[in-house]
């Protein structure tokens, strides 16, 4: 399968020269690609969040002079579909998401074209204004609720392994609440933070996950997440200490609630899928395959996929299987909604469906991944090929996992949803039609 990967981001650099796309772009893509004029609005979409100075990415890509050093990089990174960091494969299952990370072809097109034609500067009064980040706002507006991870800064040296360590924080929330809306983000240091996760811990020391808020998580109207009295937080970070000077780093959380005794009607639930103790990856193996299953007993909506696995998984892909009354019109039962065909160990991400596009299952629907290992030399990230691999925590064992995020709804409810989701579908589809 990693072949095929291969193969298709070759044949994908192919289709990028080839004359067909020319041909079919040279109404949309401009003659002389710039950087002022195409490719700065992009970086700053898709890539200015992490590269600027003290984020996360080692350098910054504001300016021309910033960006046209890396410009053969950024195009291999690009067409790889290595940055951004979003690894669903673009081409199959469900397109939409509410956290979409990915470059569209286009916009990767543009990028080629312009490193390809030397990557020029263009005319600077084509220039976009710069973003202004300002990192003291939240972005889902003023939180009713921050917990910091700790009281006092965490030192990170100036140089080191990479380390993956969690820390857990009282909430000090004394009454259950129900959350609206999340985000999470480094107050300090934020440069030596590769990335972070977090979940909530319920006193009863149940869990739920809460990960990857990183650009404000908020919840439809009418649904949220209960968040249990006493509740703690743990922040998983993986720290890259590589900057050279001590850095002082922090990361807090910011939680906006419902109103005091509401309750929504669609509460939020993570599930963790996959029993993989059984995870058995053999030596010099590569594709070594693993399959999980999810019944879900009532009608649902399904909201996020989170695959997990560590430094041996290459891919997974989530998919529905449909009880038997509910068969498609072609008279097949399952459905592919998701794959991860680039995972990367290096960055868990979140995939949130938005939400005209989240799926809708029936009662006794199976929930279906399937992942896949690569134990060879083959796997950068892979130490030692050798050895035999089971499940475990730690990073050098590895896992088989996904977090589906979901709410139940009543038959009814669903048949609504159903209903509603039928017309927007015909309403875009006539729209389309009259254009
Ligand atoms: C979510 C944060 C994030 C976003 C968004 C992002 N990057 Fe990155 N980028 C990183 C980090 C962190 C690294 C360091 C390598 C790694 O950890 O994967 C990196 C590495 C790179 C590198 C390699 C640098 C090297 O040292 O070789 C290039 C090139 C790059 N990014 C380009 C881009 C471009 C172009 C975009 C937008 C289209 C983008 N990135 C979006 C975080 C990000």
């Amino acid at each position: 399968m990693k072949a095929m990967w291969k193969y298709s981001a070759v044949l994908m650099a192919m289709m990028l020269s080839s004359s067909g796309l020319d041909a079919q772009s040279a109404t949309t893509t401009p003659q002389e690609v710039t950087f002022t004029k195409d490719v700065a609005p992009i970086l700053q979409r898709s890539c200015q969040s992490c590269h600027r100075p003290d984020n996360i990415a080692p350098m910054p890509l504001l300016t021309y002079e910033q960006a046209r050093p890396w410009a053969k990089s950024i195009k291999e990174k690009v067409l790889l579909r290595i940055m951004p960091p979003w690894y669903i494969d673009p081409n199959v299952g469900i397109r939409k998401f509410k956290n979409d990370g990915g470059l569209s072809d286009q916009e990767i097109a543009t990028i080629v074209k312009w490193v390809d034609g030397g990557a020029p500067r263009g005319n600077p009064t084509d220039m976009p204004p710069p973003l202004v980040f300002d990192d003291s706002k939240w972005k889902i507006g003023e939180p009713d609720l921050i917990v910091q991870m700790l009281p006092k800064d965490l030192e990170i040296p100036g140089s080191g392994p990479d380390q993956w360590r969690n820390f857990l924080a009282d909430s000090g929330l004394k009454e259950d609440r129900y959350i609206k809306a999340v985000e999470v983000k480094p107050v300090k240091g934020a440069r030596v933070i590769h990335h972070i996760g977090t979940s909530l811990v319920y006193p009863d020391g149940g869990g739920q996950a809460v990960i990857q808020a990183k650009n404000g998580n908020v919840f439809d109207d009418g649904s949220g997440r209960l968040m249990k009295a006493g509740s703690k937080v743990n922040f998983g970070l993986h720290i890259h200490a590589y900057t050279g000077q001590p850095t002082a780093t922090n990361v807090a959380i910011a939680f906006k609630f419902h109103p005091k005794g509401y309750v929504p009607k669609f509460v939020a639930i993570t599930e963790l899928m996959g029993d993989d103790s059984e995870l058995d990856l053999p030596p010099n193996t590569d594709n070594i395959r693993t399959d999980s299953y999810l019944i879900m007993s009532k009608p649902t909506r399904l909201l996020t996929f989170t695959p997990h696995m560590h430094t041996r998984g290459k891919a997974m892909c989530l998919e529905v299987i449909y009880p038997e009354k509910s068969k498609k019109r072609d008279g097949s039962r399952v459905e592919l909604l998701s794959c991860a065909n680039n995972f990367n160990f290096n960055w868990m991400m979140a995939y949130e469906y938005a939400s005209d596009v989240q799926p809708l299952l029936p009662a006794g629907s199976v929930l279906h991944f399937t992942s896949w290992h690569n134990n060879t030399s083959s796997n950068k990230l892979n130490l030692d090929p050798d050895n035999w691999i089971g499940y475990g925590q730690r990073s050098i064992d590895d896992m088989s996992v996904a977090w589906v995020t979901y709410y139940n709804m009543s038959e009814e409810e669903f048949k609504q949803a159903v209903a509603e989701r039928n017309a927007t579908s015909k309403q875009n589809l006539s729209s389309k039609l009259a254009q």
